[in-house]
């Protein structure tokens, strides 16, 4: 798919994964696709953290609510953002290069999901899980793998939500 515009609309939150592992190149290719986007003044205030282990992501899952699936995925990324590094900003920045990991993989053939953390009660539960330290905030768990679904979405129409020139 060499279209943006393509990638970007045929990319879906995928929860159901086949029992398939991932090539450890196309995990490499997604980090570095997370470490290439952009940050205020590119002070880049992340890290990231790959789960692999079956019986860390099944603990993993039990944490979260809503991100069961995480059990299933082969791979959970999870990005993890510093505030020392940029207090303002450390949280828009992750989240960029969060979607930008989502997107590699996408193109990759690889589904994802992000379920959020940040900011949760679960979040001191996966830190302690993980051995994260403290001064690092768990943005979310991006489960990561070959699809066994393919969901639909929709978005809100367009021109409901642009304004131009003035509101
Ligand atoms: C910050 C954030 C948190 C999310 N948390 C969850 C979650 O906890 N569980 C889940 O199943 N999906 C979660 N999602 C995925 C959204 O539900 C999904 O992106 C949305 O429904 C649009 O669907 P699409 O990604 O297929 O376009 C999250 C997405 C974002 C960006």
């Amino acid at each position: 798919m060499n279209d943006a515009l393509e990638l970007l609309k045929s990319r879906r939150s995928i929860r159901k994964y086949k029992d398939q592992p991932v090539e450890e190149e196309k995990i490499q290719k997604c980090l570095e696709a997370a470490s290439w986007a952009p940050s205020a003044s590119n002070k880049q205030p992340w890290e990231f953290l790959i789960v692999t282990d079956k019986q860390v992501r099944k603990k993993l899952s039990e944490t979260h609510p809503y991100a069961k699936f995480v059990a299933q995925s082969p791979v959970v990324f999870i990005p993890l953002t510093n505030p020392e590094v940029h207090q303002k900003y450390h949280m828009s920045d992750t989240a960029l290069a969060t979607l930008q990991y989502m997107i590699e993989a996408h193109s990759l053939g690889l589904g994802t999901c992000w379920a959020g953390v940040i900011g949760s009660s679960i979040e001191l539960e996966i830190r302690k899980l993980l051995g994260i330290p403290d001064h690092l905030n768990v943005l979310g768990l991006v489960a990561t793998g070959y699809a066994d679904e393919k969901p639909t979405k929709t978005r809100k129409e367009l021109d409901s939500l642009i304004h131009y020139e003035k509101y």
